[in-house]
Protein backbone atom coordinates (compact mmCIF):
# COMPACT_ATOMS: atom_id res chain seq x y z
CA UNK A 1 0.00 0.00 0.00
CA UNK A 2 1.40 3.75 -0.59
CA UNK A 3 1.38 6.41 1.61
CA UNK A 4 2.26 10.62 0.79
CA UNK A 5 5.25 12.05 2.25
CA UNK A 6 5.09 15.68 1.88
CA UNK A 7 7.39 18.07 3.22
CA UNK A 8 5.37 21.77 4.04
CA UNK A 9 6.33 25.23 3.28
CA UNK A 10 7.08 25.13 -0.52
CA UNK A 11 5.42 28.07 -2.80
CA UNK A 12 3.25 26.57 -5.47
CA UNK A 13 4.30 28.04 -8.98
CA UNK A 14 3.96 27.71 -12.49
CA UNK A 15 1.16 25.97 -15.10
CA UNK A 16 -0.41 22.39 -14.36
CA UNK A 17 -3.47 20.72 -16.61
CA UNK A 18 -6.89 19.70 -15.22
CA UNK A 19 -8.00 16.39 -16.52
CA UNK A 20 -11.05 14.84 -17.55
CA UNK A 21 -13.90 14.83 -14.77
CA UNK A 22 -14.55 11.34 -12.87
CA UNK A 23 -18.15 12.25 -12.47
CA UNK A 24 -18.83 12.70 -15.93
CA UNK A 25 -16.97 9.98 -16.99
CA UNK A 26 -18.75 7.81 -14.57
CA UNK A 27 -22.59 8.17 -16.08
CA UNK A 28 -21.19 8.46 -19.80
CA UNK A 29 -19.78 5.18 -19.64
CA UNK A 30 -22.84 3.76 -18.14
CA UNK A 31 -24.93 5.38 -21.58
CA UNK A 32 -22.72 3.33 -23.63
CA UNK A 33 -24.89 0.40 -22.55
CA UNK A 34 -27.61 1.79 -24.53
CA UNK A 35 -26.43 1.49 -27.90
CA UNK A 36 -25.63 -1.16 -29.71
CA UNK A 37 -22.03 -1.31 -31.35
CA UNK A 38 -18.43 1.02 -30.56
CA UNK A 39 -19.09 3.97 -28.27
CA UNK A 40 -15.72 5.96 -27.25
CA UNK A 41 -14.48 8.62 -24.40
CA UNK A 42 -11.37 10.40 -24.62
CA UNK A 43 -10.33 12.75 -22.11
CA UNK A 44 -10.73 10.04 -19.40
CA UNK A 45 -9.15 10.45 -16.33
CA UNK A 46 -6.72 7.54 -14.94
CA UNK A 47 -8.17 6.71 -12.03
CA UNK A 48 -9.44 3.81 -10.12
CA UNK A 49 -13.32 4.46 -10.52
CA UNK A 50 -12.91 3.98 -14.14
CA UNK A 51 -11.09 0.93 -14.10
CA UNK A 52 -13.69 -0.40 -12.10
CA UNK A 53 -16.47 0.83 -14.42
CA UNK A 54 -14.62 -0.73 -17.37
CA UNK A 55 -14.78 -4.10 -15.73
CA UNK A 56 -17.83 -3.86 -14.63
CA UNK A 57 -19.04 -3.01 -18.26
CA UNK A 58 -17.02 -6.36 -19.67
CA UNK A 59 -18.70 -8.30 -16.37
CA UNK A 60 -21.94 -7.84 -18.17
CA UNK A 61 -20.56 -8.72 -21.71
CA UNK A 62 -19.36 -5.47 -23.06
CA UNK A 63 -15.83 -5.36 -25.60
CA UNK A 64 -13.48 -2.61 -23.32
CA UNK A 65 -10.61 -1.22 -24.52
CA UNK A 66 -9.24 0.99 -22.00
CA UNK A 67 -6.22 2.76 -22.68
CA UNK A 68 -5.18 5.03 -19.56
CA UNK A 69 -2.51 6.36 -20.53
CA UNK A 70 -3.97 7.85 -23.58
CA UNK A 71 -6.88 8.96 -21.63
CA UNK A 72 -9.41 7.11 -24.09
CA UNK A 73 -11.57 4.13 -23.87
CA UNK A 74 -13.98 2.39 -26.19
CA UNK A 75 -17.10 -0.14 -25.33
CA UNK A 76 -18.69 -2.18 -27.48
CA UNK A 77 -22.25 -3.32 -26.07
CA UNK A 78 -23.84 -5.23 -29.09
CA UNK A 79 -23.09 -8.61 -26.68
CA UNK A 80 -24.32 -7.93 -23.60
CA UNK A 81 -25.47 -11.11 -22.01
CA UNK A 82 -25.84 -10.42 -18.12
CA UNK A 83 -27.80 -7.91 -16.33
CA UNK A 84 -26.00 -7.90 -13.14
CA UNK A 85 -23.80 -5.32 -10.98
CA UNK A 86 -22.21 -7.95 -7.91
CA UNK A 87 -21.38 -6.79 -4.44
CA UNK A 88 -17.75 -7.55 -5.04
CA UNK A 89 -17.66 -4.13 -7.78
CA UNK A 90 -20.33 -1.92 -6.85
CA UNK A 91 -18.96 -2.33 -2.82
CA UNK A 92 -16.02 -0.38 -4.24
CA UNK A 93 -17.84 2.13 -6.39
CA UNK A 94 -21.26 3.26 -5.50
CA UNK A 95 -21.91 4.98 -9.33
CA UNK A 96 -21.98 1.21 -9.95
CA UNK A 97 -25.69 2.06 -9.89
CA UNK A 98 -25.64 4.01 -12.75
CA UNK A 99 -26.04 0.67 -15.01
CA UNK A 100 -29.82 0.00 -13.23
CA UNK A 101 -30.71 2.92 -15.68
CA UNK A 102 -29.84 1.60 -19.00
CA UNK A 103 -29.97 -2.05 -18.50
CA UNK A 104 -33.88 -1.77 -17.75
CA UNK A 105 -34.32 1.00 -20.58
CA UNK A 106 -32.54 -1.78 -23.17
CA UNK A 107 -33.08 -4.87 -21.76
CA UNK A 108 -36.12 -4.31 -19.39
CA UNK A 109 -34.34 -6.04 -16.33
CA UNK A 110 -31.28 -5.79 -14.05
CA UNK A 111 -30.38 -6.64 -10.50
CA UNK A 112 -27.80 -4.87 -9.42
CA UNK A 113 -26.12 -4.86 -5.73
CA UNK A 114 -27.40 -2.08 -3.05
CA UNK A 115 -24.24 -0.02 -1.85
CA UNK A 116 -24.55 0.36 1.41
CA UNK A 117 -23.63 3.42 3.48
CA UNK A 118 -20.10 5.15 3.23
CA UNK A 119 -18.00 7.12 5.10
CA UNK A 120 -19.50 10.28 4.08
CA UNK A 121 -23.40 9.09 4.88
CA UNK A 122 -26.09 7.00 4.69
CA UNK A 123 -26.43 7.66 0.83
CA UNK A 124 -30.04 5.62 0.25
CA UNK A 125 -31.02 5.34 -3.34
CA UNK A 126 -35.01 5.83 -2.71
CA UNK A 127 -34.90 7.75 -5.12
CA UNK A 128 -33.71 6.17 -7.65
CA UNK A 129 -36.18 3.25 -7.27
CA UNK A 130 -38.91 5.54 -6.90
CA UNK A 131 -38.38 6.43 -10.07
CA UNK A 132 -38.38 3.17 -11.69
CA UNK A 133 -41.04 2.27 -9.79
CA UNK A 134 -43.23 5.26 -10.98
CA UNK A 135 -42.38 4.35 -14.67
CA UNK A 136 -44.05 1.19 -14.03
CA UNK A 137 -41.05 -0.99 -13.57
CA UNK A 138 -41.13 -4.34 -10.47
CA UNK A 139 -38.62 -3.28 -7.59
CA UNK A 140 -38.23 -5.87 -5.00
CA UNK A 141 -35.02 -5.43 -2.83
CA UNK A 142 -33.57 -9.08 -1.47
CA UNK A 143 -30.11 -10.43 -0.51
CA UNK A 144 -28.52 -7.38 -0.56
CA UNK A 145 -29.49 -7.16 -4.29
CA UNK A 146 -32.44 -4.43 -6.19
CA UNK A 147 -33.72 -6.49 -9.00
CA UNK A 148 -35.89 -4.83 -11.46
CA UNK A 149 -38.17 -5.95 -14.29
CA UNK A 150 -40.42 -4.27 -16.57
CA UNK A 151 -42.43 -5.15 -19.70
CA UNK A 152 -41.77 -1.91 -20.84
CA UNK A 153 -41.36 1.27 -19.20
CA UNK A 154 -43.34 4.32 -19.44
CA UNK A 155 -43.10 7.92 -19.47
CA UNK A 156 -44.46 9.85 -16.94
CA UNK A 157 -43.83 12.82 -13.94
CA UNK A 158 -40.91 12.11 -11.10
CA UNK A 159 -40.62 14.77 -8.77
CA UNK A 160 -36.99 14.31 -6.54
CA UNK A 161 -37.89 15.06 -3.40
CA UNK A 162 -33.93 16.15 -3.25
CA UNK A 163 -32.25 16.92 -6.75
CA UNK A 164 -29.96 14.20 -6.60
CA UNK A 165 -27.51 13.90 -8.82
CA UNK A 166 -27.35 9.90 -9.95
CA UNK A 167 -30.48 9.65 -9.37
CA UNK A 168 -31.26 12.26 -11.70
CA UNK A 169 -28.91 10.88 -14.33
CA UNK A 170 -30.04 7.32 -13.46
CA UNK A 171 -33.54 7.89 -14.23
CA UNK A 172 -32.53 10.44 -17.48
CA UNK A 173 -30.85 7.06 -19.09
CA UNK A 174 -33.94 5.30 -18.14
CA UNK A 175 -35.92 7.26 -19.76
CA UNK A 176 -34.53 7.12 -23.18
CA UNK A 177 -36.60 4.40 -24.32
CA UNK A 178 -39.74 4.68 -22.62
CA UNK A 179 -43.14 4.92 -24.04
CA UNK A 180 -44.01 8.42 -24.10
CA UNK A 181 -42.76 11.89 -22.34
CA UNK A 182 -41.10 11.48 -19.16
CA UNK A 183 -40.23 14.99 -16.74
CA UNK A 184 -37.88 14.67 -14.35
CA UNK A 185 -39.09 17.42 -11.66
CA UNK A 186 -36.47 19.32 -8.99
CA UNK A 187 -33.79 17.48 -11.26
CA UNK A 188 -30.26 18.24 -10.34
CA UNK A 189 -28.39 21.17 -12.16
CA UNK A 190 -24.80 19.69 -11.85
CA UNK A 191 -23.16 20.00 -15.09
CA UNK A 192 -22.25 16.52 -15.35
CA UNK A 193 -25.77 16.38 -15.53
CA UNK A 194 -25.95 18.80 -18.33
CA UNK A 195 -23.01 16.89 -20.38
CA UNK A 196 -24.64 13.51 -19.67
CA UNK A 197 -27.77 14.91 -21.32
CA UNK A 198 -25.86 16.31 -24.49
CA UNK A 199 -24.51 12.73 -24.89
CA UNK A 200 -27.62 11.45 -24.97
CA UNK A 201 -29.02 13.57 -27.40
CA UNK A 202 -26.02 12.84 -29.77
CA UNK A 203 -27.00 9.56 -29.81
CA UNK A 204 -30.23 10.50 -30.73
CA UNK A 205 -31.94 10.86 -27.09
CA UNK A 206 -34.73 13.62 -27.49
CA UNK A 207 -33.99 15.60 -24.17
CA UNK A 208 -34.93 19.48 -23.20
CA UNK A 209 -34.42 21.39 -20.24
CA UNK A 210 -31.57 19.86 -18.69
CA UNK A 211 -29.80 22.18 -16.61
CA UNK A 212 -32.86 23.33 -15.13
CA UNK A 213 -34.92 21.85 -12.32
CA UNK A 214 -37.06 20.61 -15.29
CA UNK A 215 -35.94 17.59 -17.94
CA UNK A 216 -37.81 16.81 -20.52
CA UNK A 217 -37.09 12.92 -21.72
CA UNK A 218 -39.06 12.19 -24.93
CA UNK A 219 -38.60 8.48 -25.50
CA UNK A 220 -37.42 6.99 -28.60
CA UNK A 221 -36.81 3.50 -30.45
CA UNK A 222 -32.90 3.68 -31.12
CA UNK A 223 -29.52 5.24 -30.16
CA UNK A 224 -26.20 5.18 -32.11
CA UNK A 225 -22.95 4.48 -29.91
CA UNK A 226 -21.52 7.56 -28.43
CA UNK A 227 -18.02 9.42 -29.28
CA UNK A 228 -17.91 12.06 -27.08
CA UNK A 229 -14.99 14.25 -25.43
CA UNK A 230 -15.18 13.84 -21.40
CA UNK A 231 -15.07 17.50 -19.52
CA UNK A 232 -12.33 19.09 -17.51
CA UNK A 233 -12.77 18.22 -13.93
CA UNK A 234 -14.33 20.95 -11.83
CA UNK A 235 -13.30 19.75 -8.39
CA UNK A 236 -9.74 18.93 -9.27
CA UNK A 237 -9.47 22.18 -10.63
CA UNK A 238 -10.97 24.02 -7.15
CA UNK A 239 -8.57 21.13 -5.35
CA UNK A 240 -5.26 23.31 -7.08
CA UNK A 241 -7.01 26.45 -6.75
CA UNK A 242 -7.25 25.84 -2.87
CA UNK A 243 -3.44 24.71 -3.14
CA UNK A 244 -2.37 27.85 -4.53
CA UNK A 245 -3.90 29.73 -2.58
CA UNK A 246 -2.93 28.19 0.88
CA UNK A 247 0.73 28.68 -0.41
CA UNK A 248 1.03 32.15 -1.23
CA UNK A 249 1.36 30.72 -4.99
CA UNK A 250 0.72 31.68 -8.29
CA UNK A 251 -0.36 28.80 -10.34
CA UNK A 252 -2.12 29.04 -14.36
CA UNK A 253 -4.38 26.15 -14.66
CA UNK A 254 -5.13 24.92 -17.58
CA UNK A 255 -8.48 23.72 -19.47
CA UNK A 256 -9.66 24.85 -15.76
CA UNK A 257 -13.59 24.91 -16.43
CA UNK A 258 -13.91 27.84 -14.61
CA UNK A 259 -17.99 28.47 -15.55
CA UNK A 260 -18.50 25.92 -13.26
CA UNK A 261 -16.21 27.30 -10.03
CA UNK A 262 -18.18 30.36 -9.16
CA UNK A 263 -19.21 29.03 -5.85
CA UNK A 264 -15.68 28.38 -5.19
CA UNK A 265 -14.06 31.62 -6.66
CA UNK A 266 -16.30 33.66 -4.96
CA UNK A 267 -15.14 32.36 -1.53
CA UNK A 268 -11.52 32.41 -2.49
CA UNK A 269 -11.69 35.74 -3.43
CA UNK A 270 -13.13 36.68 -0.31
CA UNK A 271 -10.93 34.89 1.56
CA UNK A 272 -8.06 37.21 -0.23
CA UNK A 273 -6.71 35.11 -3.38
CA UNK A 274 -6.71 36.97 -6.60
CA UNK A 275 -8.36 34.79 -9.63
CA UNK A 276 -7.99 35.71 -13.57
CA UNK A 277 -9.12 34.65 -16.72
CA UNK A 278 -6.46 34.22 -18.77
CA UNK A 279 -6.22 33.16 -22.51
CA UNK A 280 -5.26 29.44 -21.54
CA UNK A 281 -6.28 29.19 -18.48
CA UNK A 282 -7.47 30.58 -15.26
CA UNK A 283 -4.36 32.25 -12.38
CA UNK A 284 -4.77 32.03 -9.09
CA UNK A 285 -2.57 33.56 -6.58
CA UNK A 286 -2.74 33.24 -2.84
CA UNK A 287 -1.70 36.04 -0.48
CA UNK A 288 -1.41 35.93 2.96
CA UNK A 289 -2.89 36.82 6.05
CA UNK A 290 -5.98 34.41 4.37
CA UNK A 291 -9.39 35.93 5.52
CA UNK A 292 -11.98 33.94 7.53
CA UNK A 293 -15.25 33.34 5.15
CA UNK A 294 -18.17 31.24 6.01
CA UNK A 295 -18.87 28.48 3.82
CA UNK A 296 -22.50 26.42 3.42
CA UNK A 297 -22.47 23.51 0.83
CA UNK A 298 -25.75 23.43 -1.50
CA UNK A 299 -26.59 21.62 -4.72
CA UNK A 300 -25.05 23.27 -7.92
CA UNK A 301 -24.62 25.95 -8.75
CA UNK A 302 -24.60 26.40 -4.48
CA UNK A 303 -20.94 25.71 -2.74
CA UNK A 304 -20.25 22.17 -4.08
CA UNK A 305 -19.98 19.85 -0.93
CA UNK A 306 -16.90 18.01 -2.77
CA UNK A 307 -14.65 21.06 -2.09
CA UNK A 308 -16.23 21.21 1.68
CA UNK A 309 -13.59 19.55 3.02
CA UNK A 310 -10.17 21.31 1.03
CA UNK A 311 -11.87 25.26 2.41
CA UNK A 312 -11.59 23.54 5.92
CA UNK A 313 -8.11 22.74 5.27
CA UNK A 314 -7.51 26.45 4.13
CA UNK A 315 -9.55 28.10 6.99
CA UNK A 316 -7.88 26.21 9.48
CA UNK A 317 -5.03 28.86 8.78
CA UNK A 318 -6.70 31.78 8.20
CA UNK A 319 -7.08 35.25 10.13
CA UNK A 320 -10.06 34.59 12.35
CA UNK A 321 -12.87 32.06 12.74
CA UNK A 322 -15.51 30.44 10.14
CA UNK A 323 -18.46 28.52 9.71
CA UNK A 324 -18.14 25.82 7.15
CA UNK A 325 -22.04 24.27 7.04
CA UNK A 326 -22.28 20.76 5.19
CA UNK A 327 -25.84 20.10 4.03
CA UNK A 328 -26.02 17.66 1.96
CA UNK A 329 -24.03 14.29 3.74
CA UNK A 330 -24.46 13.77 7.22
CA UNK A 331 -20.88 12.47 8.17
CA UNK A 332 -18.51 14.22 6.63
CA UNK A 333 -15.78 16.23 8.59
CA UNK A 334 -13.81 12.83 8.86
CA UNK A 335 -10.94 14.99 8.57
CA UNK A 336 -11.21 17.60 11.21
CA UNK A 337 -9.72 14.51 13.47
CA UNK A 338 -6.99 14.34 11.22
CA UNK A 339 -6.56 18.43 10.76
CA UNK A 340 -6.61 18.87 14.91
CA UNK A 341 -4.01 16.17 15.00
CA UNK A 342 -1.58 18.94 12.74
CA UNK A 343 -2.79 21.69 15.64
CA UNK A 344 -5.77 22.79 13.32
CA UNK A 345 -8.53 24.31 16.43
CA UNK A 346 -11.89 23.07 14.85
CA UNK A 347 -15.26 22.42 17.02
CA UNK A 348 -17.92 19.95 15.19
CA UNK A 349 -21.28 20.68 16.24
CA UNK A 350 -23.61 18.74 14.10
CA UNK A 351 -23.40 19.72 10.39
CA UNK A 352 -21.29 22.78 11.50
CA UNK A 353 -17.89 23.00 11.90
CA UNK A 354 -16.56 26.15 13.83
CA UNK A 355 -12.62 26.53 12.59
CA UNK A 356 -10.59 29.16 14.35
CA UNK A 357 -7.46 29.82 12.65
CA UNK A 358 -4.29 29.24 13.54
CA UNK A 359 -1.04 30.21 13.04
CA UNK A 360 0.33 27.52 11.59
CA UNK A 361 -0.06 23.86 11.76
CA UNK A 362 2.69 20.67 12.35
CA UNK A 363 3.28 17.63 9.70
CA UNK A 364 2.10 14.78 11.65
CA UNK A 365 1.48 11.23 10.41
CA UNK A 366 -2.25 11.00 9.24
CA UNK A 367 -5.26 8.27 7.59
CA UNK A 368 -7.44 9.42 4.69
CA UNK A 369 -10.81 8.37 5.24
CA UNK A 370 -12.65 9.47 1.84
CA UNK A 371 -11.52 10.87 -1.04
CA UNK A 372 -11.96 14.58 -0.71
CA UNK A 373 -11.10 14.15 3.14
CA UNK A 374 -7.91 13.33 1.62
CA UNK A 375 -7.16 15.91 -0.69
CA UNK A 376 -7.53 18.09 2.39
CA UNK A 377 -5.01 16.77 4.12
CA UNK A 378 -2.78 16.78 0.85
CA UNK A 379 -3.21 20.50 1.18
CA UNK A 380 -2.77 21.27 4.94
CA UNK A 381 0.93 18.54 4.80
CA UNK A 382 2.30 21.40 1.73
CA UNK A 383 1.82 24.48 4.57
CA UNK A 384 2.45 22.39 7.69
CA UNK A 385 5.88 22.93 9.59
CA UNK A 386 7.73 19.61 8.83
CA UNK A 387 6.68 16.11 7.05
CA UNK A 388 3.60 14.78 7.14
CA UNK A 389 2.66 10.93 6.42
CA UNK A 390 -0.74 10.27 4.75
CA UNK A 391 -1.55 6.88 4.72
CA UNK A 392 -4.75 5.10 3.10
CA UNK A 393 -3.71 7.22 -0.33
CA UNK A 394 -5.99 4.61 -1.96
CA UNK A 395 -8.99 7.35 -1.16
CA UNK A 396 -7.39 9.81 -3.26
CA UNK A 397 -6.78 7.55 -6.01
CA UNK A 398 -10.19 6.91 -6.45
CA UNK A 399 -10.60 10.77 -7.30
CA UNK A 400 -6.97 12.66 -8.32
CA UNK A 401 -5.08 10.85 -11.24
CA UNK A 402 -1.70 11.18 -9.35
CA UNK A 403 -2.15 14.43 -7.98
CA UNK A 404 1.06 14.49 -6.18
CA UNK A 405 3.01 14.60 -9.23
CA UNK A 406 0.76 17.64 -10.33
CA UNK A 407 1.85 19.19 -7.41
CA UNK A 408 5.73 18.40 -7.28
CA UNK A 409 5.51 19.51 -10.76
CA UNK A 410 4.68 23.28 -8.86
CA UNK A 411 7.42 22.82 -6.73
CA UNK A 412 5.73 21.07 -3.67
CA UNK A 413 8.00 18.60 -1.90
CA UNK A 414 5.68 15.58 -1.96
CA UNK A 415 6.38 11.94 -2.82
CA UNK A 416 4.56 8.34 -2.96
CA UNK A 417 5.96 5.66 -1.26
CA UNK A 418 5.51 2.44 -0.04
CA UNK A 419 3.85 1.80 3.41
C1 LIG B 1 -22.81 12.66 -6.57
O1 LIG B 1 -23.13 11.63 -5.63
C2 LIG B 1 -21.29 12.66 -6.69
N1 LIG B 1 -20.86 11.36 -7.17
C3 LIG B 1 -20.67 12.95 -5.32
O2 LIG B 1 -19.26 13.05 -5.48
C4 LIG B 1 -21.18 14.29 -4.82
O3 LIG B 1 -20.71 14.50 -3.51
C5 LIG B 1 -22.72 14.29 -4.79
O4 LIG B 1 -23.24 13.95 -6.09
C6 LIG B 1 -23.30 15.64 -4.41
O5 LIG B 1 -22.83 16.63 -5.25
C7 LIG B 1 -20.93 11.10 -8.51
O6 LIG B 1 -21.38 11.89 -9.32
C8 LIG B 1 -20.44 9.76 -8.95
P1 LIG B 1 -26.72 12.74 -4.42
P2 LIG B 1 -24.65 11.13 -5.45
O7 LIG B 1 -27.58 11.60 -4.80
O8 LIG B 1 -25.37 11.25 -6.73
C9 LIG B 1 -29.68 12.10 -0.75
C10 LIG B 1 -17.00 12.72 -4.95
O9 LIG B 1 -16.35 13.15 -3.96
N2 LIG B 1 -30.33 11.05 -1.56
O10 LIG B 1 -26.85 13.99 -5.19
O11 LIG B 1 -24.59 9.83 -4.77
C11 LIG B 1 -28.26 11.71 -0.32
O12 LIG B 1 -28.26 10.92 0.82
C12 LIG B 1 -18.41 12.16 -4.73
O13 LIG B 1 -16.58 12.73 -6.11
C13 LIG B 1 -31.46 10.43 -1.08
O14 LIG B 1 -31.92 10.74 0.03
O15 LIG B 1 -25.20 12.23 -4.44
C14 LIG B 1 -27.61 13.06 -0.10
O16 LIG B 1 -27.90 13.53 1.17
C15 LIG B 1 -18.76 11.97 -3.31
N3 LIG B 1 -32.04 9.47 -1.83
C16 LIG B 1 -28.29 13.92 -1.15
O17 LIG B 1 -29.47 13.25 -1.57
C17 LIG B 1 -31.55 9.09 -3.07
O18 LIG B 1 -32.12 8.21 -3.71
C18 LIG B 1 -27.44 14.21 -2.39
O19 LIG B 1 -26.91 13.01 -2.86
C19 LIG B 1 -30.41 9.75 -3.54
C20 LIG B 1 -29.81 10.73 -2.78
Amino acid sequence: MDKLVIKGGNRLVGSIKVGGAKNSALPLLAATILAGGESSLTNVPDLKDIETFAELLRHIGCKVNYEAQKKSISVDASEIDSFDAPYELVKTMRAAILVLGPLVARFNKARVSLPGGCAIGERPVDLHIKGLELMGADVTIEHGYITVVADKLRGTRIYLDTPTVTGTENLMLAAVFAEGESTIENAALEPEVLELAEALSSMGAEISGAGTDIIKIQGVKELKPLAHNVMADRIEAGTLMVAAAMTKGDVLIEDCPFEHLDALTAKLGEAGATITEEEDGVRIKGDWPIRSVDIKTNPYPGFPTDMQAQMTAIMSIAGGLSVITETIFENRFMHVGELKRMGADIVVDGRNAIVRGVKGLSGAPLMATDLRASASLVLAGLVADGTTEISRIYHLDRGYERLEEKLAALGADIKRTKQ
